[in-house]
């Protein structure tokens, strides 16, 4: 569903009225995201380059004089209420995850002293669940923008994105990085982001891709050990650094480790974390390249650049799957497709494609008809629009 078919769709239905009797006052909708190059390099203060996704979360919204939130989640057909000024205790981890992050979003909100009214709300959206796509993160930040337009609160985006990244945190579970939150709410149309993780400075980089589209592959295979694994990843990383502090004590994050130096010392640190770190040293060096070969016009370049990423991410970091390998080896093997690899925290979830737009038919029927009978899972294939971020919109 689009921006405008949204707000049109809640206009004119009666699906909030007949959940909560009259009409809705606004609609905020947060995009998903596709990350074409520099996978768990965010949490290392690295560099990163996604794009948001024409697929959105929407929160229709009224503001209630009271400090009760009522919210009906549709596409889980789930409802869930709590009170504002019941916050303070731990009653909320027994909550269902879906409202979690709406709980903790108010939560830090009224931490930083914003004392919030409620909300009816509904919550409804397009971007596949636990798919790699960043659902939750369209949550959060849909959730965020939905309490603050209900209070006529403002707040700058970069604090947006941290608190919703504390949410993910302190009430999820996952010691995720700061890229999913930013482009949901930073993403411009036609544009990817190239976000400097640690200060957050970004320039919106042109997708100027000729006859070429992006297109995503749902491998459908569900992301069971993601949260551990990902915690498990981001630890080795940080136990890379404390080993490396040896030699250059002033270092803080990977960020701060040239390859240079690295190759020096990699023999000093145990093989798996030596793995891990090279690897994430190796994709910032890729993601600063990619945006070079991208404004150079070098699509192949950038493509051959997306290959060694899946890679690095399948070897090194191994955060592939089975799955996630055999889509990439099958479209890999098509000609007029430049670069194919997974996409996000990985174990599952999807590949991210640059192809030739005469390619996307042959990509669409051989993933269909190969990963089908190898995989034996039903993929999704979706040709991926790039939007813009987070946009609230009054329903009159
Ligand atoms: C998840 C996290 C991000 C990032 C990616 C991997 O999407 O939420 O912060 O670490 O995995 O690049």
């Amino acid at each position: 569903m689009t921006l405008t078919h949204a707000s049109e769709r809640f206009a004119n239905d009666r699906t909030y009225e007949n959940f909560f009797g009259g009409a809705p006052e606004f609609i905020v909708s947060a995009p998903g995201r596709v990350n074409l190059i520099g996978e768990h390099t965010d949490y290392n203060d690295g560099y990163v380059f996604p794009v948001a996704i024409d697929k959105y979360v929407h929160i229709v919204a009224r503001p209630r004089k009271d400090r009760q939130v009522t919210l009906h989640a549709l596409d889980v057909d789930a409802r869930y209420e709590f009170s504002l000024a019941m916050l303070c205790d731990e009653k909320w981890v027994s909550a269902p995850t879906w409202s979690k992050y709406l709980v903790g979003v108010a939560t830090l909100l009224q931490r930083s002293d914003k004392t919030l009214c409620g909300m009816d709300a509904i919550i409804t959206g397009d971007v596949p669940i636990g798919a790699g796509l960043s659902s939750s993160a369209a949550l959060t930040v849909s959730s965020a923008l939905a309490f603050l337009t209900a209070n006529g609160l403002e707040m700058d985006k970069k604090g947006l994105a941290t608190l919703c990244q504390r949410v993910e945190h302190e009430f999820i579970g996952v010691k995720c990085g700061i890229m999913d939150q930013t482009i949901s709410l930073f993403g411009r149309a036609d544009h990817g982001l190239f976000l400097d993780c640690r200060s957050l400075a970004h320039t919106h980089v042109p997708l100027n891709l000729g006859e070429h589209v992006i297109v995503i592959c749902n491998t459908k295979v569900k992301r069971e050990l993601a949260a551990s694994e990902y915690n498990k990843r981001r630890a080795e990383c940080e136990k890379g650094v404390g080993i490396l502090k040896r030699w250059f004590p002033d270092i803080s994050s990977l960020r701060d480790v040239n390859l240079t130096d690295f190759k020096n010392y990699e023999g000093e640190l145990p093989e798996l974390t030596q793995k891990r770190c090279r690897y994430v040293l190796e994709e910032n060096a890729r993601v600063q390249q990619a945006i070079d070969e991208l404004k150079a016009g070098d699509l192949p370049a950038f493509g051959n650049l997306m290959n060694a990423s899946h890679r690095g991410l399948r070897d090194d970091y191994k955060v592939s799957c089975k799955e996630l390998d055999l889509l990439t080896e099958i479209a890999g093997g098509i000609a007029g497709v430049l670069g194919t690899r997974m996409t996000g925290a990985g174990f599952g979830g999807c590949t991210v494609t640059l192809a030739h737009r005469d390619a996307v038919e042959t990509l669409r029927t051989r993933i269909m008809r190969e990963y089908v009978q190898q995989a034996g899972i039903e993929p999704e294939i979706y040709l991926c629009t790039v939007g813009d971020g987070a946009s609230v919109q009054k329903v009159s």
